[in-house]
């Protein structure tokens, strides 16, 4: 007790966090901090096709499970991560030479064994992950659009609604943030699928930012979505900056923390504020964008940041 989740209870939101698998299977701080400070998990890998899957026809549930379990005998939730993406792919999948149809079958048959293997235990879903391009507002030339077109959507939320109809099911992206061009595909998607009956009860956002890019018209952008009558999260959130730390660098980022978990508090149907890893010891943000780092609330000794205790405050 006395972590971020019990201060954010009152406020009927889920602080969660990215958990990788090594450092949750050998770290005891890493494990301690978790339990302590955060009421949800997600996956950072071990819900992902390559990882669940690696040969064809072969399942390998061992990480999920573990992670599951471990949420549940700690009273956490769990956000399902992710089902269609056009990244994580095992090599026999996107290397191999099969048909749209035995795509298109392939793709049910993994949606439905994952979501039904863990109905009623994983109550999130992001079922549909970085589904557009980068900025233009195009459908992202993937994967899955040029095997299945762009019913791949649709399709992919409906198998997952009748492996677990209790499931809510959402569309997560990144660069979504802001009233924007992505935003604004993004909201007609939406808009069209709940006008087509299709079951998509949320939509993530990413927000993987830094701390000069804090997402300014987040809060309003969030509230749009809401009165499409779906919810919204922060589902990936980390604010990184260039360089080694400095005391500027991390009240500017203790900024962009508390301002993006104003705009959920402010937005009634945003429901949960996810970061992506909560100690830099363990943070994507050094491999994936090489000369950032410091993104995350826990600096790499775990030690509490500004942004930690700013958040503190705004609960
Ligand atoms: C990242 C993980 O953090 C890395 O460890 C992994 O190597 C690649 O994937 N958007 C997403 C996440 O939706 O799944 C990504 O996670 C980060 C960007």
């Amino acid at each position: 007790g006395g972590g971020l989740q019990q201060l954010a209870k009152p406020w009927h939101l889920d602080i969660g966090t990215a958990v990788q698998p090594a450092p949750f299977e050998r770290d005891e701080r890493y494990r301690t901090t978790l339990t302590q400070e955060f009421g949800s998990i997600t996956a950072e890998s071990q819900l992902k096709w390559d990882v669940l899957q690696p040969a064809e026809g072969q399942f390998d549930w061992s990480g999920a499970d573990a992670l599951v379990g471990f949420a549940e005998a700690n009273g956490m939730a769990v956000r399902g991560h992710t089902l269609v993406w056009h990244m994580a792919l095992p090599a026999w999948l996107e290397k191999g030479s099969f048909s749209p149809d035995q795509l298109r079958e392939l793709l049910r048959s993994y949606i439905q064994a994952t979501v039904g293997r863990y109905r009623g235990r994983i109550g999130v879903w992001d079922v549909v992950n970085e589904p557009l391009a980068d900025a233009s507002g195009q459908l992202r030339k993937s994967f899955w659009l040029n095997a299945l077109g762009p019913g791949y959507i649709a399709d992919a939320l409906r198998w997952a609604h009748e492996a677990d109809p209790q499931a809510k099911l959402y569309i997560n992206d990144f660069g979504v943030e802001n009233l924007n061009r992505k935003s604004d595909a993004l909201y007609t998607m939406v808009a069209k699928l709940r006008a087509d009956g299709v079951p998509v009860d949320g939509v993530g956002f990413q927000t993987h930012v830094t701390i000069d890019t804090p997402p300014k018209t987040l809060r309003d952008n969030l509230r749009r979505f809401a009165d499409l009558g779906v919810e919204v999260a922060i589902t990936e959130l980390d604010v990184r900056s260039a360089g080694a730390a400095t005391d500027t660098s991390r009240s500017g980022q203790a900024v962009v923390y508390a301002g993006v978990l104003r705009d959920c508090l402010a937005v009634p149907r945003c429901v949960s504020v996810t970061v992506w890893g909560f100690t830099d010891a363990y943070s994507w943000i050094p491999h994936a964008y090489p000369g950032w780092g410091n993104a995350c609330l826990f600096d790499d000794a775990f030690r509490p940041k500004t942004a930690y205790g700013q958040i503190r405050q705004v609960l």
